[in-house]
């Protein structure tokens, strides 16, 4: 391509940019890694690009893929933005050197404190809360109160739960080691084990299962939930708001960070910072049933009839501190 015609992109390319500016020696694009593939053709990316002038391109993958191949790379890695699913990941990025510190008064302003990280490497921008499910027609709000309970006698043989070696689990279990020390969170678990659950490898598959009659009570994230009610608004479960009376309902996030190599590092965080902002945030919103971990943003209508919950702020950083210690306990424990 000839020098006139790459004169001619670059200036379309800052016609689009608006009030933005490109930082010197960037390229007008940002190069995402995303375990969330459903934000490749997100609107929240399409807005971005259509407000400033820079391209996203997203490579999706497992958290899993993604996390193998951003440190394969290493310093070689054409991604600036790692997105993906669940604190305990992100934890395990920053630790092994993989995300930068980013120092952004915008992220500070719209995500809370306990929805990222206290160094600055990432960042929440959705939150799925992990709360107990029960079957409409064979369990009433009236009998529930928090994950403890689920260990009574009355619902043995009757709970349905994931296998604990997921992390949506282990992060369960590492938050509370965080709030309540290893001897209580070991307790909890041993009256779940005592009431021989069913062990079910998948969030939705536990909500049919609930369905079907095969249990009764479960725990999963919500979103799972709001996807069925969205598909078939008589599904019959419901979420019940866990903990409310103590520490309130684990929550977890979904979440971004800069790479630790990225060469287009100030649009990357330009790119994050709009994610975390109200106009991004109502499209996130929106398209994955999660809650916005902006507080100034409304969730989606389906999430709005549950009614507001107290959740748990420790902060999410523990999902990874304690990732290990909650595999440990729940072996002790007898959790599958
Ligand atoms: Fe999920």
């Amino acid at each position: 391509m000839g020098r006139r015609w790459m004169t001619l992109l670059w200036s379309l390319a800052l016609a689009g940019a608006g009030s933005w500016t490109l930082a010197a020696g960037e390229a007008a694009e940002v190069n995402v890694y995303s375990s969330r593939s459903h934000y490749g053709s997100e609107p929240a990316m399409e807005a971005f690009t259509k407000k400033t002038g820079i391209r996203i391109n997203s490579l999706g993958g497992s958290d899993h893929e993604v996390f193998e191949r951003l440190r394969a790379e290493g310093d070689r890695t054409k991604a600036d933005v790692l997105i993906t699913v669940d604190a305990g990941n992100l934890w395990n990025a920053a630790r092994h050197g993989l995300l930068a510190r980013v120092d952004s008064p915008a992220l500070k302003a719209s995500v809370p404190p306990h929805l990222r990280d206290p160094e600055g490497r990432w960042f929440g921008l959705t939150v799925r809360a992990r709360t107990i499910m029960y079957s409409s027609a064979r369990a009433k709000p009236a009998e529930l109160s928090t994950y403890e309970a689920l260990g009574d006698p009355q619902w043995k043989n009757r709970l349905c739960l994931r296998t604990s070696g997921y992390i949506y689990n282990q992060s369960l279990l590492a938050a509370w080691i965080k709030r309540y020390g290893e001897a209580k969170v070991e307790q909890i678990v041993a009256g779940w084990v005592r009431n021989t659950p069913t062990l079910i490898n998948g969030d939705t598959k536990i909500l049919e299962a609930i369905a079907a009659g095969q249990c009764d009570v479960g725990i999963t994230n919500t979103y799972y939930l709001a996807r069925l009610l969205h598909k078939d608004p008589r599904f019959p479960v419901a979420p019940f708001w866990a903990d409310q009376q103590g520490a309130g309902t684990h929550v977890n996030i979904s979440g971004a960070g800069v790479t630790a190599h990225a060469r287009n590092r100030e649009n990357a965080v330009k790119f994050i910072e709009y994610l975390s902002g109200v106009e991004a945030q109502n499209l996130i919103a929106d398209g994955n049933f999660e809650f916005p971990a902006n507080p100034k943003v409304k969730p989606h209508e389906i999430l709005l009839r549950w009614g507001t919950f107290k959740a748990d702020d420790v902060n999410v950083a523990a999902a990874g501190e304690f990732q290990a210690a909650a595999t440990r306990l729940a072996d002790r424990a007898g959790y599958k």
